[in-house]
């Protein structure tokens, strides 16, 4: 591959796009403009980036301000303890207070309430287990504080003068965790490949876990995303073979060190083999009433679900666009069977409809393919879903994961956050989707629906960004023409537009600062302008961090933003966001203008 080129691939858009290009320039005339004349006059759009940084802590614009909203280990109700650096809490601590990890995150209005729902995703050893020569869950206790600091931690926030701030003791507080029952739901529940032990009807789980990003729906509630769920199982029979639906999804008898199934058969692959049949799923969650029951959606299918987009189709249905975040997975569009009713009882739309996964055509052409065409049984489709979309012969990608759309037509983005098998295996071949072997930086696709509708089983794609380092490469790991010595970026993956049409970008990557990433610094988040591809470094995370999770106030005054795993590898060099002498913490940080004005 040789020219990546923004432009280039804009003009070979106009063309491939035949008559659908009357809709592209009449976007550009009306909508765009109508954009670009309030960006001209903005400090949103017209902030000064950022420059790279190795600091421990969060770099904004001039212009811009941040604070702390809250931090793992949070409590949420007045009688559990504050977050203790020594110990770093305990099981019931744990459970009392905000999860690990902040990744995805909704903030909701409910009855005069400002609401956050954030996904905990997982645990460092080292930060968790900090208080341990090891490093590692030493008791029953310490293995009950790692299942409580999985999930989803929901919680109401107030705005004080010096900020946003989490209201203990509210009605609607609430932890998920990885033991919180769950019901099954859709075409699979009750199937005999999710009876188990534990609930032997097969239509209830007990917990959500590796929570990654989200979604929400039009009807109010949030959407958790269950990734890699494989690392929680093992076996102690070390003769354990697994099965090929079993290593389809990188399940191994070995434990990862979370230790669960020491306390906890159903961990147990080789005692409990249909558990891990349980999860993977989308879950769906009522963020204002804390004694509902969550639901998993069967329908929406089983891999590691990376975020879920909703959209509106033209004819009323609802799709979901959800990546499967494994290297050499595919992207997928969920298609409700009923229509949105606007005020009516939409709350089962997601628990029937159909499945597609999508082929990205050479050409620039693509398809969305239905997985009843796979050939297996509605259930084994729908738990086995990998097998089901390679049969259809899906298009390989470089790990989908956060997918957005654009909220003035029916396009959608995903980041492709890297991929160092491809071309290196004989199953991820280079493809025109996917163009670089060993890709270590990353780069962001985009496809336009036929007739700009998400119903749509056909589409034209290109690509938004390639990611590269135009300072250490000429060739194709240069990056595409948009990316330059003052904005590059190493693996994308949050992604997020608000509703001004902006495209925030955040970075999961390498953040070694050298050799192929000299000059990138800590992780990130990028701004981008859809209609030029222009793009803009807005914030640069602390030390060994993940940007990763977004969400606007109502009002649009404030942007919650994710700081996930300050210090992962070396926690005692870092101290975010307490400073030095404390521990680094995963936390939520929320971002406003000096002249109070909107964040998109
Ligand atoms: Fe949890 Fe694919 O990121
Ligand atoms: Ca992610
Ligand atoms: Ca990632
Ligand atoms: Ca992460």
């Amino acid at each position: 591959m040789k020219n990546i080129h923004f432009n280039d691939l804009v003009s070979r858009r106009r063309f491939l796009t035949g008559a659908a290009s009357v809709g592209f320039v009449s976007f550009l005339n009306t909508t765009g403009l109508t954009i670009k004349n309030s960006r001209a006059q903005d400090i949103l759009m017209n902030f000064k980036p950022v420059k790279a940084n190795n600091l421990d802590t969060v770099t904004v614009p001039n212009g811009f301000r941040w604070s702390l909203v809250g931090s793992w280990g949070d409590p949420l109700w007045s009688g559990t303890p504050e977050f203790d650096h020594k110990s770093r809490g305990t099981g019931t601590t744990q459970e009392m207070s905000v999860g690990d990890n902040n990744d995805g995150m909704a903030f909701f209005d409910i009855q005069g309430r400002h609401v956050l729902a954030v996904n905990n995703e997982y645990c460092n050893f080292s930060v968790i287990y900090g208080n341990r020569k090891t490093r590692s869950p030493a008791n029953a206790d310490d293995v009950k504080k790692g299942i409580a600091a999985h999930g989803v931690s929901i919680f109401e926030i107030t705005r004080k003068a010096e900020g946003w701030r989490i209201v203990k003791d509210s009605p609607v507080n609430r932890r998920i965790t990885a033991a919180t029952p769950i019901e099954l739901t859709g075409p699979a529940a009750g199937h005999p490949l999710l009876k188990t032990a534990q609930d032997p009807t097969g239509r209830l789980s007990l917990g959500t876990f590796n929570n990654c990003g989200n979604g929400r729906t039009p009807w109010g509630t949030y959407l958790t995303c269950e990734e890699n769920f494989d690392k929680y199982f093992s076996a102690q029979d070390k003769y354990l073979k697994m099965s090929s639906e079993q290593k389809r999804y990188g399940l191994k008898g070995k434990d990862a060190g979370y230790g669960w199934a020491r306390y906890h058969d159903r961990f147990d692959l080789g005692k409990h083999p249909n558990e891990a049949n349980r999860v993977g799923y989308i879950v769906e969650i009522d963020p204002g009433d804390p004694t509902s029951t969550p639901k998993k959606r069967t329908a929406m299918g089983r891999f590691k679900h990376e975020n879920c987009e909703v959209v509106h189709c033209k004819g009323g249905q609802i799709a979901a666009y959800m990546g499967d975040d494994q290297r050499g997975e595919f992207l997928y569009k969920f298609i409700s069977k009923n229509k949105f009713m606007n005020g009516g009882k939409n709350s089962e739309l997601l628990s029937e409809g159909e499945l597609y996964v999508a082929i990205f055509e050479d050409s620039g052409n693509g398809r969305w393919v239905n997985l009843r065409d796979a050939g297996m049984s509605r259930a084994e489709t729908l738990i086995f879903t990998r097998a089901a979309a390679s049969r259809l012969g899906a298009t390989t990608m470089d790990r989908p994961e956060w997918v957005s759309a654009n909220p003035f037509k029916a396009e959608a983005y995903c980041c492709l956050t890297n991929n160092k098998n491809r071309g290196r295996v004989t199953h991820q071949p280079v493809n025109a989707a996917n163009p670089r072997a060993d890709n270590k930086y990353g780069q962001i696709i985009r496809w336009e629906q036929t007739n700009n509708d998400h119903a749509s089983d056909s589409f034209i794609w290109d690509h938004f960004v390639v990611a590269g380092n135009p300072t250490v490469y000429e060739n194709e790991y240069a990056g595409s023409r948009n990316v330059k010595a003052d904005n590059m970026f190493n693996s994308p993956d949050g992604l997020a537009f608000d509703t001004l049409g902006n495209l925030w970008i955040q970075t999961d990557g390498n953040y070694s600062n050298q050799g192929d990433f000299e000059g990138m610094g800590n992780n990130q988040m990028l701004m981008a302008d859809p209609s030029t591809g222009n793009l803009k470094r807005f914030l640069v995370g602390p030390k060994e961090c993940e940007v990763t999770g977004m969400t606007w106030s109502s009002d649009k005054s404030t942007m919650f933003v994710g700081i996930q795993h300050p210090g992962e590898k070396n926690p005692k060099k870092c101290s975010f966001p307490g400073g030095k002498g404390t521990v680094p913490r995963s936390s939520i940080i929320a971002i406003s203008r000096d002249d109070g004005g909107v964040m998109g």
